[in-house]
């Protein structure tokens, strides 16, 4: 048995900063309202033709991190892409990645798991690595949400709140067992599908045909849904049992955690986290003021910017979590 460990991080956003001010000359909206209960000041969104695509903006991120890890395209085993907004409906991210990376044909996996996307993505490579099946595995999380928000007053409830960005990992095989990923947590409660969703282009409920027969523009269900307040409710239960149920497999306590990495989707929530385990400031990164919520690239782009600012560091126990869209949530817990 071996362990993984993040050998090489990298993260890419658009040059495009979008602030609440911006939002505002389009929908019914206000700088104090988005700032005072989600935390955000600004995101980014791709440029309507510039190019950018989750795809494109995945690669991005993954060069810079298999520079990082020292190693070259053709060490990696095996691709693990993370996102709810793909370029193609399918084929999925993954095997573009591959294509765009000029990868030899190793195999591509598709994650559909939201916001917790990056950690379910982390937690099937680390068991690849674990058994010894694969040495180099890149991990991707890339959202291009801007291109599919009703950034009328409509859909102000969800459109201010997300950004595109992505972020990449590189997991390598580590020898010492005491180091690397101690382990991962994942859970899901498809009760709550419907509470965060976007229902079209799925082919549940309508047949292609009607749909581009009925062309409605007032048909809400090409926009994401949240009901944010059960999304809310759910998300900081949900967020401290996973934690506490990494910290407990580990034989740990919150006073051992050195960095907790939450996936930035609404500061309230990594606040209220961080006081029920009495962390200071700095033992908490966040970044959503600057980016808003990316779902599945949000913890990658958080944990580079840490790693780059030094606040990851050789000996760190870094726990990450998440919780979102399915309802989907997990952890990893992580001695760096
Ligand atoms: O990443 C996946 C997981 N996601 C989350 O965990 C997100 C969880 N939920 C949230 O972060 C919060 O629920 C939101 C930030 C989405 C919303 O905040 P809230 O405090 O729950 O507000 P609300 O939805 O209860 O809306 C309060 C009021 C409403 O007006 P009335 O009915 O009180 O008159 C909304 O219509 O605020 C109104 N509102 C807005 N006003 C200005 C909703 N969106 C906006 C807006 N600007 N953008």
């Amino acid at each position: 048995m071996y362990n993984s460990k993040i050998s090489g991080l990298g993260y890419y956003v658009p040059e495009n900063v979008v602030t609440n001010d911006d939002l505002s000359k389009l929908m019914d909206t206000n700088d104090s309202w988005i700032q005072e209960r989600t935390g955000i000041q600004e995101r980014r969104h791709v440029i309507k033709g510039d190019g950018d695509t989750t795809t494109t903006m995945g690669v991005k991120a993954a060069k810079v991190a298999i520079e990082r890890a020292g190693i070259d395209k053709d060490d990696i085993d095996f691709i693990i892409f993370a996102t709810l907004s793909p370029d193609y409906y399918f084929p999925g991210p993954g095997v573009l990645v591959q294509r765009d990376l000029n990868i030899k044909t190793v195999g591509a996996l598709d994650i559909r798991n939201q916001c917790s996307g990056f950690i379910y993505s982390l937690s099937v490579a680390d068991q690849y690595i674990k058994s010894g099946m694969y040495k180099n595995i890149l991990v991707i999380g890339s959202e291009l949400h801007s291109h599919g928000l009703d950034m009328t007053t409509r859909g102000r409830g969800v459109s201010v709140i997300f950004g595109d960005g992505a972020g990449a990992a590189i997991l390598s095989r580590e020898e010492d067992s005491t180091k690397g990923i101690l382990s991962t947590h994942l859970h899901s409660e498809g009760e709550h599908a419907e509470q965060l969703s976007l229902i079209a282009p799925g082919m549940g409920k309508r047949w292609v045909t009607d749909i581009i027969a009925d062309q409605d523009e007032n048909d809400e269900s090409y926009y994401p849904y949240m009901n944010g307040q059960f999304v809310f409710k759910n998300a900081v239960v949900r967020f401290s049992e996973v934690i506490i149920e990494g910290l407990k497999k580990n034989q740990l306590e919150a006073a051992n955690i050195d960095m907790l990495i939450p996936h930035q989707a609404n500061l309230r929530i990594s606040q209220f986290v961080q006081k029920k385990f009495g962390l200071r400031n700095d033992q908490v990164f966040n970044n959503i003021m600057k980016y808003g919520n990316t779902t599945a690239a949000s913890i990658p782009i958080a944990l580079t910017e840490a790693w780059e600012q030094n606040k990851v560091k050789s000996g760190d126990l870094v726990v990450l979590a998440a919780f979102g869209s399915g309802f989907t949530w997990g952890s990893a817990i992580i001695k760096w």
